[in-house]
């Protein structure tokens, strides 16, 4: 067994889902007939009481944990372990009835109703109070189970609350932040513009929507507060369920590309990184292909947030979803391919949300396990194979990907860029820049890690930062001391525009010394509308690429130029250049074009860096995880056709057959080869 397995009671990739028995206390036939069906379908954990308050404490101060703990028991006797939830997710009526200030206030100053579920305000002290209560009894009581595996705090945490309570707390942190001095806040966030100045931090309200929203340093730092405040309520709560036994592990499910919590802040405080993954499968505005490999890079993000340790996959859905717009099922096979998916990006988990449908309210529909009907059904038996695939992937776990590649990605720079009033203000697009290039990078056969540009570079020979418009103190100096130290450096348009108050640099873009990296400062900024069309071309080609959004006009100082500008005013322009610096290169691409153009560019930049990637077939993804006992290759068919990958040697784990030279794979098939030592 690998030492940095998740779960050694589980001994290998662990197999459960949400579940729900709490709507089924009446049915206990139900509990019986379930254990049998998850049994059967090699499911080895489940995730219980995300929902429950209203159960466990029907009123005020009292209390009913009894029929958890007869839950628990019977799911153990049966060799399956439980997930524990703190159920902070949604509130009893009673409670907001009696405290109503745990209900959170809108952006517009209009305090919710009671109902839905995660909105409660992190600040209510009420609310904090009768949690902390409850989740000491629930700690008290489970923590020791033996059934009892891990924490789940909460569900999916994100919203905002605009209350008394939170903004006064935001305040705080702001007369905190700024050492009591409203000048330097004054300062920071220029607010002589528009006569926007402070006299006290009591003046500061957040950014109600009819309030105050033309101060980019006031809506950055609300961002950075409701961070920081929903991790103050969450580390509570992780402090209560911890006392009764330190040594049960702490996670939280967190969201796909969610921009409304810093994640990287956030994962410091877990002891396991797990997330929700629902992706549009088959949908009608892209490939399949693309739709999987967008989950890569979610994955890889999530993985790239404690890179020593593998992640969770703690919901996905069996079969289909019931929120989607249109809510295609996944065709046969594709279960499967994208449970293995998870695995090969690093997962040590394939959770589903959920394990029974309920009968009523409004996830009846939603995919399960178990349906209406029963279980003699595809996506039981699809679920049971999976069952089966990943029981013999049990060495995997533990393992991990590791890579010299990775991509800069940064939540205050995706705040500042939603807030930046210029270019196209419907949409910058950061985050599917982000996704086309870290795609298109992949398809060469190397994973790339997803990475804040405050993390440690040192261990990578090839960056890729697009977009990377907000520069926190500190950055532009790394980025200048990875490229002088050998390293491959990718920028994009749109690169140091601003400080981490949003105040533009001085003296050419892009800012603090990065210009001088480059050899270039960008000028002036075009935006295309999205009927207009521009083209570069490199000079070592013919080939035209189309230019979208926008285009930055480059003086360029002492870089090379590999590609110029087609059409307009500026055409024969430089529009992609490099400079050296030994033998570290700099890279910047003025406009935005197809992530597939610049696929020349990366092979250079692995080939500079030394780095020797795998042949992979185009419809192919392929991973590597590795650790002390063994290194194991993923080869996932993204197309329903059936290709060969040539180069392939060693044991493949799902089949049972050596492979000397070339993999077949069916249609969406999977193959897991273990490397002989
Ligand atoms: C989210 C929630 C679950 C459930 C699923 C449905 O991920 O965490 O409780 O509502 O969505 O897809
Ligand atoms: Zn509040």
């Amino acid at each position: 067994m690998e030492k940095n397995m998740l779960f050694p009671k589980i001994g290998g990739i662990l197999h459960g889902g949400d579940y729900n028995p709490d709507q089924w206390l009446d049915r206990p036939d139900i509990l019986e007939e379930d254990i049998r069906l998850l049994k059967k379908a090699g499911i080895n954990s489940v995730s219980l009481g995300i929902f429950s308050w209203s159960v466990y404490e029907p009123e005020e101060g009292v209390y009913n944990l009894d029929w958890m703990e007869q839950i628990m028991d019977r799911l153990y006797e049966n060799g399956i372990y439980t997930i524990l939830a703190t159920p902070s997710g949604a509130r009893p009526a009673w409670l907001d009835a009696t405290y109503p200030d745990a209900m959170r206030i809108d952006e517009y100053g209009v305090r919710n109703h009671h109902g839905g579920r995660h909105n409660h305000c992190m600040s209510s002290p009420n609310f904090r109070n009768k949690l902390q209560m409850l989740n000491h009894k629930l700690a008290e009581r489970f923590a020791n189970h033996p059934g009892m595996l891990m924490w789940h705090i909460s569900n999916e945490l994100g919203g905002e609350c605009y209350c008394p309570l939170c903004t006064k707390r935001f305040q705080e942190y702001l007369a905190k932040k700024f050492d009591n001095d409203i000048n330097k806040l004054n300062h920071a966030w220029w607010t002589t513009f528009w006569s926007h100045r402070y006299n006290s931090f009591e003046q500061i309200e957040p950014p109600f929507i009819n309030g105050e929203r033309s101060v980019m340093g006031l809506n950055l730092e609300w961002r950075r507060f409701t961070t920081w405040n929903m991790i103050d309520c969450m580390k509570s709560e992780i402090q209560t369920v911890r006392e009764a036994n330190p040594e049960i592990p702490v996670t939280a499910n967190l969201m796909k590309q969610y921009d409304g919590l810093d994640y990287y802040e956030l994962a410091k405080e877990l002891d396991v990184v797990s997330w929700d993954n629902y992706p549009y499968f088959h949908n009608d505005y892209e490939t399949f292909d693309d739709t999987l490999r967008e989950s890569a890079f979610d994955h890889a993000l999530m993985r790239s947030l404690k890179p020593e340790k593998p992640f969770m996959l703690m919901e996905s859905a069996p079969g289909l979803v019931n929120w989607h717009p249109y809510n295609k099922l996944k065709r046969p096979g594709v279960h499967k391919l994208a449970c293995a998916q998870a695995v090969a990006c690093g997962s040590d988990t394939v959770q589903y949300f959920q394990i029974r449908k309920g009968r009523g309210a409004c996830e009846q529909y939603h995919g399960a396990v178990i349906d209406h009907a029963g279980a003699d059904n595809r996506v039981y038996r699809e679920v049971a194979e999976t069952g089966e695939m990943l029981k013999k992937l049990a060495p995997v776990a533990g393992t991990t990907i590791k890579t010299p590649v990775a991509l800069l990605f940064d939540w205050d720079n995706r705040w500042a860029l939603r807030d930046m009033n210029g270019m196209s203000n419907e949409d910058k697009k950061y985050e599917k820049t982000c996704v086309n290039m870290w795609r298109e990078f992949h398809k060469l056969g190397v994973d790339v890690d997803i990475i804040s540009p405050r993390a440690d570079l040192s261990q990578y020979k090839v960056l890729l930062a697009p977009m990377l418009y907000l520069l926190h103190p500190g950055t532009a100096e790394k980025l200048t001391a990875f490229v002088k130290n050998g390293g491959q450096l990718l920028a994009t348009y749109l690169t140091g525009y601003v400080d981490d108050n949003q105040l533009c640099f001085l003296g050419g873009f892009p800012g603090n010394g990065l210009s001088d990296l480059f050899g270039l400062v960008s000028e002036e900024l075009d935006t295309l509308y999205p009927s207009d069309k521009n083209y570069i071309k490199f000079k070592n080609s013919d080939k035209l690429c189309l230019v979208k959004d926008c285009c930055e006009i480059l003086k360029v100082k002492d870089a090379a130029v590999l590609a110029e500008y087609q059409e307009d005013f500026y055409a024969n322009t430089p529009a992609v250049t490099m400079k050296s610096h030994g033998n570290g290169n700099a890279y910047y691409i003025a406009a935005r074009i197809d992530a597939q153009d610049m696929v020349d560019i990366y092979k250079k930049m692995l080939q500079d860096a030394g780095i020797v990637a795998k042949n992979v077939d185009k419809n192919i993804e392929y991973h590597v995880r590795s650790g002390e006992e063994g290194t194991y290759e993923f080869y996932l068919n993204l197309s329903n056709q059936p290709v060969t990958q040539e180069g392939v040697e060693g044991l493949d784990m799902v089949t049972g057959e050596i492979i000397s030279g070339t993999l077949q794979l069916n249609g969406y098939g999977v193959a897991v080869i273990k490397l002989a030592r």
